[in-house]
């Protein structure tokens, strides 16, 4: 059991009201953990701070026993980049690109070229179920095919860890239980780590742990099945 991403006493305050009050969490290789918790009680800032995208007030994020907090802004761009798959709300993906060359654009910024990024996207579009939109711009696909896209363009740099906030609350139950399971079982497949903020009430079924934040501090609802 290898420990791949720790957070460690974090503390975030946006002005009087603290965000984060002593967030801590530790995440192994591979590990699937689901964050839930009320809204406003700071699961998009932990994860934001666990992904280096925010810098904690004060406490520590370290990736392989690295210490991100203390790292300059390229090093911490490029750690994102390579290391990090990210999957949001709404895909987040470039409306003029088709829906393949937007999963091959992160293997491109790593100049990969065009026919073997294509190829790779490709089979991510295979994996994800969604070949048919492979052609089509994102304005031109359905919710839930424009989220498997998505999830199709986090993974197919082969990160370790995802990072996923609410990847199906704009969806119906139906598509959200789709996207859901292509999502953790690609994950599992490439062995990458999900960092997965849901509401999805059956989330416990793709996930390998729970944990719980409120008002600013992350509880483990199942650390005593754990040992
Ligand atoms: N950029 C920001 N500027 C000001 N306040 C912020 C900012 N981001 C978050 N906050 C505040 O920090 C607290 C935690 O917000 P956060 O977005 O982490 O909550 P959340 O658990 O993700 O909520 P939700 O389930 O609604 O997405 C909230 O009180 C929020 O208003
Ligand atoms: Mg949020």
């Amino acid at each position: 059991m290898a420990e791949l991403l720790v957070a460690d006493g974090l503390n975030k305050a946006f002005g009087p009201t603290p965000a984060l009050d002593g967030a801590s969490i530790s995440i192994d290789a591979g590990e699937i953990v689901a964050v839930m918790g009320p809204s406003g009680s700071g699961k998009s800032t932990l994860l934001h701070c666990l992904a280096g995208i925010v810098r904690p007030d004060s406490g520590q994020v370290r990736y392989e026993g690295r210490e991100v907090t203390a790292m300059p802004d390229r090093e911490r761009s490029a750690l994102r980049r390579r290391q990090f798959g990210f999957v949001f709300q709404f895909g987040q993906l470039v409306p003029e690109l088709t829906c393949l060359e937007n999963v091959a654009l992160p293997l491109r910024m790593e100049r990969v070229r065009r026919r073997a990024a294509e190829q790779r996207a490709m089979e991510w579009l295979e994996r994800l179920e969604v070949t048919d939109v492979a052609g089509k711009r994102p304005g031109e696909v359905s919710g839930g095919q424009g989220q498997r896209v998505a999830v199709a363009r986090a993974l197919v740099t082969n990160p370790r860890v995802i990072f996923a906030d609410e990847p199906t609350g704009a969806l119906d139950s139906l598509n959200g239980e789709r996207v859901m399971r292509l999502l953790t079982q690609s994950a599992r497949e490439s062995h990458a780590a999900v960092v997965l903020v849901t509401h999805e009430a059956r989330v416990a079924s793709y996930s390998d742990r729970e944990v719980v934040v409120r008002d600013g501090r992350v509880r483990d609802l199942t650390g005593a099945r754990r040992g």
